[in-house]
């Protein structure tokens, strides 16, 4: 077994994500889910069913009607889009604590990958490609975990991680690279083996993996989508940012895959900034924002 299948595996056992979004999980993953069986599992969970509520009453979703029933909220808001929801909110505390490392914080790295699954939904809505647009929720999904693997390194190998992190920043080169030097694999190798084992779906876990690939003409929608939206989100400096360079041929051809041409960049970048506080509302206190 590799390295980072080992770690991936010891991962799983020693961070286990709460036995009802293991249920969402596998209620989502089948063809035949239904709100019925959904709901009621929710139900189940407390906190879980009143974070559903103010999910579906909140302005990210812009319902006129405010509703206090989980199956309406589960019918309202979409199989796909609750898997999200609850997968984000339950990861959200993995966030929360730990010391600050250089320019490194776990709160930092949230900012950055909440910032990245909000760019990549609105990636979905507003890019030229008709696949994405049904994609909207596993994108945000697939941003938002797309660093979690730095998160889960940091909390699992701590001092070497730490290493890695000086190693990155005295030598100025990006984190995955130092990752890839000192470990042998890196932070989204690393997740895509958890988040495979945590039962996500494959496109979600596919595309985290490929997100600091410099050849993305083989990486999946998601991977495409999620890269593109770190690179738009940079300029804003939220967060922890790991950015890859990736060649200038890669990049117009990620752009042009994605139908991002014209005015759509700009009309991304002038929507963000607005999402994004809608999305910080949304999640705050997911990990203490
Ligand atoms: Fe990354
Ligand atoms: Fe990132």
């Amino acid at each position: 077994m590799r390295k980072v299948e080992e770690l991936a595996s010891s991962i799983k056992d020693a961070i286990t994500i709460p036995i009802v979004i293991q249920e969402v999980l596998e209620l989502t993953a089948s063809k035949d889910a239904n709100a019925r069986a959904i709901s009621k599992a929710i139900s189940h969970d407390p906190i879980l069913s009143a974070k559903v509520l103010k999910t579906v009453n909140s302005s990210f979703f812009g319902f006129i009607f405010k509703t206090g029933d989980i199956r309406d909220a589960v019918v309202r808001l979409g199989v796909k889009q609750i898997r999200s929801i609850t997968v984000a909110m339950s990861i959200g505390k993995l966030f929360d604590g730990g010391e600050s490392l250089g320019g490194y914080s776990r709160l930092g790295v949230w900012e950055h990958s909440l910032a990245v699954g909000v760019m990549c939904e609105l990636v979905t809505k507003i890019c030229g490609c008709p696949e994405a647009k049904p994609l909207s929720s596993d994108a945000m999904l697939t941003g938002v975990l797309h660093d979690i693997g730095i998160i889960l390194a940091e909390q699992t190998l701590k001092k070497e991680y730490h290493q890695v992190l000086a190693i990155s920043k005295e030598e100025h080169i990006p984190l995955h690279l130092a990752e890839k030097r000192a470990l042998g694999f890196s932070h989204a190798e690393l997740a895509s083996e958890v988040l495979k084992r945590w039962r996500l779906p494959k496109p979600i876990y596919e595309g985290v993996r490929v997100h600091h690939d410099k050849e993305l003409e083989h990486a999946n929608l998601l991977g495409k989508i999620c890269t593109m939206s770190e690179y738009l989100t940079a300029a804003r400096k939220i967060g922890f940012p790991d950015l890859t360079v990736v060649p200038r041929d890669s990049f117009g051809h990620l752009q042009l895959s994605l139908g991002l041409v014209g005015k759509k960049v700009a009309n991304l970048r002038s929507r963000f900034d607005a999402r994004m506080a809608e999305a910080q509302e949304l999640f705050q206190g997911a990990a203490a924002v």
